[in-house]
């Protein structure tokens, strides 16, 4: 029985929650291993259209249980809010089952992160101001609190003043803002104690009995590779470990626990935020791409920064993650270009690099090289099977296949479920 690993291969919003939920039916357990809600996953689904910040993407399959686990970052006021707002709908979801691990993003988190940003001015990252790095930072800091502190009022009043003597000295006299009170965020936090304690285990061990038992297990990443505190385009990346082996750690399963590893890689590239992007297009063909692709943050709102698709960044992620399979995601967005610009390498000051170059001010003076291959006209959402594309269609795919190193198995058509080509099972 597979455990799957479904990752973001670019720079985030490649596709990763409605290839999850396309995946549903077959799943036992969604569990999202890393980041918070600063993921916005989107999913079409009967003609509706759902956003996921914190929920696994699975959470609308009836068969299949939800976890968040321990490499997760919680914002409880968003748990409960993206509940509420299911129920809200009409929708009946089980409640995801929460690591006691998980730590939590307070008030204090979301304030930082916001001044923060503020105070770097240009040299900003453009973080998605949800608390995130903050919190992330104190948990590797050991200041950070868990969910399991909320059960425990005295230990969770002593970790945040603990951690308020420090940051209440940061926020003042640096940055200028009023000290937050600690009574008000144990209160914030004790508020959800009775809700979620019925979903709080061990999810590690839950886990591996459940693989144990037969389950298929899907890992759903957020962010993507090019985002990883370690592997992307540092600093400007999220605070987390978004890679396939970020699964193990912000899950609690072996290596060896691991079947296939999914990469998402939409059929062009986009990028929320600052950071380098070597073939960013500021011209009407980016303007083009963001209108037909609706590139606008499922989360923030901010129009996506677009170019064409850019293989040794792919290739990358495909290497540094083990990718078994590449699900590309938004093909019917390029319908309707006579010809289509693919990155195939860089000129970086003259040299020819097929490869990632090894350092940031490298890729800082990254300029694409394309190979220009043939467009089609024909509408395509409507294609079921790979044959069902235009010979053009096909020829992009196999090209992109070919420079990234990893077969596709997956292609999407369309934002809803069905508007998807299966080449290969994915589970
Ligand atoms: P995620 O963060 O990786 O889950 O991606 P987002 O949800 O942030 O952004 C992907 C966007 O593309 C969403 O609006 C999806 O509904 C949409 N989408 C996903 N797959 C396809 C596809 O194959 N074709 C089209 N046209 N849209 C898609
Ligand atoms: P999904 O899961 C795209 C980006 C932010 C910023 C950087 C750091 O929907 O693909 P953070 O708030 O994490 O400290 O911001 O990371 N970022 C994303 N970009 N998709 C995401 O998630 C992202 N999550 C964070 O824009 O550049
Ligand atoms: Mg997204």
């Amino acid at each position: 029985m597979p455990s799957v690993v479904v990752v973001g291969a670019q720079w985030g919003d490649e596709g990763k929650g409605k290839a999850t939920d396309q995946l549903g039916e077959r799943v036992d357990l969604c569990v999202r291993y890393s980041g918070g809600n600063n993921a916005g996953h989107t999913l079409v689904v009967g003609g509706e259209k759902f956003v996921m910040h914190l929920l696994p993407s699975g959470i609308l399959n009836p068969r299949t249980t939800t976890v968040i686990g321990n490499g997760v970052v919680v914002d409880l006021d968003v748990l409960a809010a993206e509940l509420k707002q299911l129920e809200e709908r009409g929708v009946q979801v089980p409640h995801p089952l929460i690591s006691a691990n998980a730590h939590i993003i307070t008030e204090y988190h979301k304030v930082l992160d916001k001044v923060t940003e503020r105070f770097l001015g240009n040299r900003r990252i453009g973080t998605t101001g949800r608390g995130v790095g903050p919190t992330y930072s104190d948990k590797v800091n050991r200041l950070g609190i868990r969910i399991q502190d909320i059960f425990d009022e005295p230990i969770l009043r002593q970790k945040i003043e603990g951690a308020l003597e420090q940051k209440n000295q940061l926020l003042a006299k640096v940055y200028n803002r009023r000290a937050i009170e600690a009574d008000e965020i144990v209160a914030s936090l004790l508020a959800h104690a009775d809700a979620i304690r019925p979903y709080v285990i061990d999810t590690g061990r839950y886990l591996n009995d459940a693989l144990d038992a037969g389950k298929v297990v899907l890992f759903e990443g957020a962010q993507a590779h090019h985002l990883d505190v370690d592997h992307g385009t540092y600093p400007y990346v999220t605070s987390s470990n978004p890679i396939a082996a970020g699964a193990c750690t912000g899950a609690g399963v072996g290596p060896t626990r691991i079947d296939r590893i999914i990469g998402i890689a939409k059929a062009y590239t986009t990028r929320v935020g600052e950071g380098p992007f070597p073939g960013e297009l500021f011209d009407e063909e980016g303007e083009a791409l963001r209108e037909a692709g609706g590139e606008y943050g499922a989360t923030t709102g901010r129009p996506r920064r677009c170019g064409w698709f850019d293989a040794p960044l792919v290739e990358q992620s495909a290497k540094i993650n083990g990718f078994t399979d590449v699900f590309l995601t938004k093909l019917d967005v390029l319908t309707g270009w006579e010809k289509i610009p693919v990155c195939v390498a860089y000129d970086v000051d003259g040299v020819r690099h097929d490869k990632m170059p090894l350092t940031q001010s490298e890729f800082h003076h990254a300029k694409p090289i394309y190979e220009y291959l043939d467009g089609w006209t024909e509408d395509i959402s409507r294609a079921r099977s790979f044959t069902d594309l235009p010979d053009a269609a096909q020829r992009y795919v196999r090209r992109i296949e070919e420079l990234i190193g990893c077969r596709i198995s997956g292609i999407g058509v369309g934002p809803s479920r069905e508007e998807t080509i299966l080449l290969n099972d994915l589970l």
